[in-house]
């Protein structure tokens, strides 16, 4: 195992009824800006039960971050911030939503150009304090200290402990009024998560990869039921917090980590709109099939353990582990190659090209998925 360090200071608060929580983790004397998306908010009550929480407090609101958050959009609100002077943030939402408020918190304060933060790495010395209320399992930001914005054809992310939120409420209760599209996004968000940060080379973290293989089989057991008796909230609560801890920098202590997926699929996202999971179930199979040499000892271990592959030779049980996960995004609904998403082949050239805008030609845990790494990943994918 490698050295770490390891800390997550966010609090949180998980179950029904826990939104009320917001009333005490706000200081009252704090001016908060309540920020949302495009309205889900309001139709399923979470809005209603959010400005009870906030009676106490002076508050505004800001509306319409979209999925895949816009720097424009966000701008608006980081000017709103300024002029009217909030010292807390407060993100209802999805992980758009509080990605986007993670953003608004660094910028806010920033005396810079804001896009680089995001295009250059350029580090914010200060943030408003945030907290939020997640109505959407998948990307682990109500823990985590990542944010991804997107701007044309640019999807970038900064990190930074500044904007890691000091609280988060998990009500599984609010999950309840997602569309299957967006659980089955969510479910597979999160395995992939997992999975990028255990399907690498062993360093004999064995609590990590406990851990990890646990919420794999959390995901592969409760996201289907989700799709077939979507009312069942222990199906919902079990998923919350598998997403959650999916990301929260807890299995990813102490070992290598493998983005790749993550870094091609945001292309996707980039140039052709495709939902952020449904890029990494499009693109994940293909770097399996692609770095199977690379990640041979760890492909047979998540066969064995996830799907109880023990039978054949090494290539045939690595195709079987290959197939047993594509299997399981598809039982989740998930489009699983570039045609499924109706993105041509022809394609592949303006992919490449933004990977290396983007300066993404040193992938993987060993950071050698060079730019005719990733090509020959995107023809596996077709
Ligand atoms: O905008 P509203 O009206 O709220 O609707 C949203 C949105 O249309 C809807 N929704 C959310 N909660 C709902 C609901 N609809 C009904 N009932 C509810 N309870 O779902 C739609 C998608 O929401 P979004 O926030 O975009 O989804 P997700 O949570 O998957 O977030 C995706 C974004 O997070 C980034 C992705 O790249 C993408 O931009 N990620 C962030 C990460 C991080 N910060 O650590 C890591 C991830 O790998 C990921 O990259
Ligand atoms: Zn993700």
């Amino acid at each position: 195992m490698d050295a770490f360090t390891y800390s997550n200071t966010t609090t949180i608060h998980f179950g029904p009824d826990q939104i009320q929580q917001l009333s005490n983790e706000i200081p009252t004397d704090a001016k908060v800006l309540l920020c949302y998306g495009g309205g889900s908010v309001k139709k399923n009550g979470v809005y209603d039960q959010v400005v009870a929480a906030l009676k106490q407090h002076q508050w505004g609101e800001f509306a319409g971050i979209e999925p895949n958050p816009q720097y424009d959009t966000l701008m608006k609100a980081v000017e709103q911030v300024r002029a009217e002077q909030y010292d807390y943030i407060l993100a209802v939402g999805g992980g758009s939503v509080i990605d986007g408020c993670k953003f608004i918190a660094i910028a806010a304060p920033f005396a810079g150009d804001p896009w680089t933060i995001l295009s250059e790495q350029v580090q914010g010395s200060e943030a408003v304090p945030m907290g939020c209320v997640l109505t959407l399992p998948a990307t682990g930001s109500e823990t985590n200290i990542g944010s991804v914005v997107s701007r044309g054809s640019d999807k970038l992310y900064f990190f930074s402990p500044l904007v890691r939120p000091r609280f988060a409420v998990l009500d599984p209760t609010t999950t309840l009024s997602l569309s299957q599209c967006q659980v089955s996004n969510g479910v597979v968000d999160a395995y992939v998560h997992t999975l990028e940060q255990y399907l690498t080379f062993s360093t004999n973290a064995k609590v990590q990869d406990r851990f990890a293989e646990g919420l794999l089989h959390t995901l592969i057991e409760e996201g289907p039921k989700a799709l077939s008796t979507p009312d069942d909230i222990d199906v919902r609560s079990n998923i919350m917090w598998a997403a959650t801890q999916a990301l929260n920098g807890l299995i990813g202590s102490g070992v290598p980590q493998d983005w790749s997926t993550h870094m091609i699929g945001h292309e996707l996202t980039a140039l052709f709109g495709v939902d952020h999971a449904r890029s990494l179930s499009i693109v994940l199979p293909a770097v399996m099939r692609q770095r199977r040499a690379q990640k041979e000892a760890k492909l047979l271990q998540y066969g064995e353990r996830i799907f109880g592959i023990t039978e054949g030779s090494t290539d045939e049980r690595i195709d079987a582990t290959i197939e047993a996960t594509v299997a399981f995004f598809k039982q989740m609904e998930m489009p699983v190659s570039l045609s499924d998403a109706e993105i041509a082949e022809d394609e592949i050239d303006n992919i490449i090209a933004n990977l290396e805008a983007h300066g993404r030609t040193a992938l993987g845990e060993h950071g050698d998925i060079a730019i005719d790494e990733s090509r020959e990943i995107l023809l596996l994918a077709r």
